[in-house]
This record gives structure tokens, sequence and C-alpha cells, in this order.
């Protein structure tokens, strides 16, 4: 079962003891969600004022999304004017978010890739989508088009909902057990699907093995309702004004509730973890006996 390992940090900027980085790193790398109670990211009242105060009718989708490579924003309905307080506060949200990875887990500094900021202030619960997209149902994350040939995806994310609400979770069992109860029934991906794929630009870049495999995961714990319904799992309530850390492609998990939720996304080669024979891509491969990316 996912285990919650909690640390008692305070600033974004560090710095952290020597054992509260090996901490980190031990809980997140054996699938542990790392929970930092006391690390809140403090909004500015012009922030408050345009993203909290109202019902978040300038939202088109479920995200807007933060991209650093051009600081350009996605997903909002905003003006000129709100776009520019929007950008400053998803921006100062991957600064920190940056920050902290340096302060807290130096050992991947020279190989982690920041990905994507998110802001989410839309209500999880409720939220119409199809099964294949619905994030209430446990899963590992594996996005179609966003293949990471093993790459591990490493996120952040903090509450900051003003009216006390919690980001509500289930949490799953282990991967390798997760992956030991599907794995004998996933398909092989059909012979030149991946060239033809990337070709389309339906994907970025190949899709290995892996990926294939960590779709089809994902894909089979969303679609079974036994497993949803019964199989090992918890709920844990994230309070508003904390923090966490989990390794989302390990780590099964459902948001059944909450709005108000920033999220920054790392990436990380596998050669960068420390212990990397506990990435899915060694796991998967130790159990299917070959190399799969
Ligand atoms: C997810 O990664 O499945 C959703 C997490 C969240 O928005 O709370
Ligand atoms: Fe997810």
């Amino acid at each position: 079962m996912t285990e919650i390992t909690q640390l008692a940090i305070e600033s974004w900027a560090g710095p952290c003891s020597a054992l509260a980085q090996t901490t980190a790193i031990d809980a997140l790398e054996k699938g542990d969600v790392l929970l930092l109670p006391k690390l809140d990211f403090a909004l500015h009242d012009d922030e408050r004022a345009l993203y909290f105060q109202n019902t978040g009718v300038e939202v088109k989708g479920k995200n807007i999304s933060l991209n650093l490579a051009d600081n350009s924003v996605r997903g909002s309905h905003a003006n000129a004017a709100e776009l520019g307080v929007l950008r400053d506060m998803m921006v100062r949200f991957a600064t920190d978010s940056r920050a902290l990875v340096h302060a807290l887990l130096p050992g991947y500094v020279s190989t982690i890739e920041q990905g994507r900021t998110s802001f989410r202030p839309v209500e999880v619960a409720g939220r119409a989508s199809s099964w294949r997209k619905d994030d209430t149902r446990l899963h590992v994350d594996s996005f179609p088009s966003s293949p990471t040939r093993g790459k591990r995806i490493l996120r952040l994310f903090t509450n900051v909902n003003p009216h006390g609400q919690g980001r509500n979770w289930r949490l799953g069992e282990r991967f390798e057990d997760v992956a030991r109860r599907y794995l004998g029934s996933l398909p092989e991906p059909l012979w030149g699907s991946s060239q033809v794929l990337a070709m389309l630009g339906i994907t970025k870049g190949r899709r290995s093995n892996y990926d294939h495999f960590m779709l089809q995961l994902h894909d089979r714990m969303k679609a079974d309702s036994a497993y949803q319904a019964s199989g090992g799992q918890r709920e844990f309530a994230f309070a508003p004004g904390c923090t966490w850390l989990v390794y989302t492609d390990q780590v099964p998990h459902a948001a059944m509730s909450g709005r108000f939720l920033f999220e920054q996304t790392f990436y990380l080669p596998v050669a960068g973890m420390h212990d990397p024979a506990t990435s899915p891509l060694r796991v998967l491969e130790r159990l299917m006996g070959r190399e799969l990316a």
C-alpha cells in the first residue's frame, strides 16, 4: 500500500538537512507520497481577488497551463490584464517548485527537466469525462501523445483552496503489485505502430514498448470497475496549505474532489535516480524478462 512520508519543511528555497534529503529521495523512489504539511504557496492580493473569489468561469477546460519555454499560458479566457496576473502567479509557483527540488533533491539537479506548470481551479467531483480521461479512477500516469521512453514523471502539488477544502485522493497499492495484476493480459504493440503514430504527429516522438505497456496499464486500471471498487486502496485528504510530491507514473492515484490546486511536472531519466531498480521501467523489464526502452 502507498504510504505517506512527512517532512516539516517550511521554505521553498531550503536549506534542507542531509537527513531530510535522504528521507525525501528514499520515500519518493520507493513509491511513497512525500507530504510537506507546512509548505504553503503564498498568494498576492490581486491573485486572490481574480482567481479565488469567482467561480472559475474563466477556465476553458479543467486546467490552466504554463509552458516555461515561452511563458505562454493556455486554457484561460482571461483578458490581457488578468492574464498577466495569472502568468506571474504561475511563473512564481514554477520558480518555487524548482527551488524546492534544488534544496531537497540535490541528487536530481543535474538530470531533472522541468515540464509544464498547471493551475486547477475547477472542482474535480462531478466533472464529466470519458472513462479514459477520468482521473477519479485509480491510475498511474501515462499520456497517449507524450511518450517518456522510461523517464520518470515526478509531480509536485500545492493545495491553495481558500475555503478549507482538501484535495481528496485515493492511493493504491505498490506499483509491482498492480503491474503483476494486469501484466499477463496486456496485448503486445502492433508491429510498426510506433513509427506510424510518430509520423502522423499523434505522438511527440516514438512510443517505446515501455510507453505502450504503461498506457495499457493506465487504461486497464481505469476500465476495471472491480479493481476500482475493491482493489487495495486508501483515502487521503491533502489539506489546504500543504504541498506533496509523488512519482505519478508509479503510484496509483485518483483525485476525487477539490479545487484550486497548483501542479508542477518534472521528468527524470532513470539513470538520474538514486535507485533505478525501483522505476516502473526496470520493474516491468524484470517482470517481463526483456528490455522495453
Ligand atoms: C491526477 O494526476 O490524476 C489528478 C491529480 C489532481 O488533480 O489532484
Ligand atoms: Fe494522474
